[in-house]
């Protein structure tokens, strides 16, 4: 038996104005998005804004249902319309926005584990790294690929 450890590293910002420009205008594609999200339910209202290789920016925000688990997240809905419109582009980074109730959350929204998941079949898929910005009000979060959070990555029928 061997005792292993996992070092996850990631930068932390205090505004987006710290960070580079093509990271900046993504998180602001992924707060515009958030004023498309269909959330009645949760009134929590998440928006995604992917960066592909072709240079264009896609947007998603969350669509929920009153059968709840019909819904989909923000990162989902940016991702399979980036690839649904632009099959096997590579996704060079995501950024994720949250507002609750209106008020843009100053915390950073963290993926669920299947929004992390999907983000890892494109990483392997195109065989380029997807940085993953999660930007709060007040704190940004940036990972430079899917692995730091989600390790451990289920990714071949082996
Ligand atoms: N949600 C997202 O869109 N992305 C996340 O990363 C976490 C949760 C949505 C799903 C649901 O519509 C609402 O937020 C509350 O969970």
């Amino acid at each position: 038996m061997a005792h292993k450890e996992i070092n996850i590293k990631y930068e932390e910002y205090g505004s987006p104005d710290e960070l580079q420009e093509c990271d900046r205008e993504l998180v602001a594609a992924a707060s515009d998005a958030t004023a498309n999200s269909y959330s009645p339910y949760s009134k929590f209202q998440v928006g995604a804004a992917v960066r592909l290789g072709n240079g264009k920016i896609v947007s998603g925000a969350n669509q929920e249902n009153i059968a709840y688990p019909s819904g989909l997240c923000a990162e989902r809905t940016a991702m399979f319309y980036a690839n649904a419109s632009f099959p096997g582009v590579p996704m060079e980074a995501i950024a994720i926005v949250a507002r609750q109730d209106g008020k843009f959350c100053e915390s950073p929204a963290a993926p669920c584990g299947a929004c992390r998941q999907v983000m890892a079949e494109y990483q392997t898929l195109t065989g380029r790294n997807m940085k993953i910005i999660l930007a709060g009000s007040r704190k940004i979060l940036v990972f430079e690929k899917v692995d730091d959070l989600l390790p451990f990555i289920f990714d071949s029928l082996k």
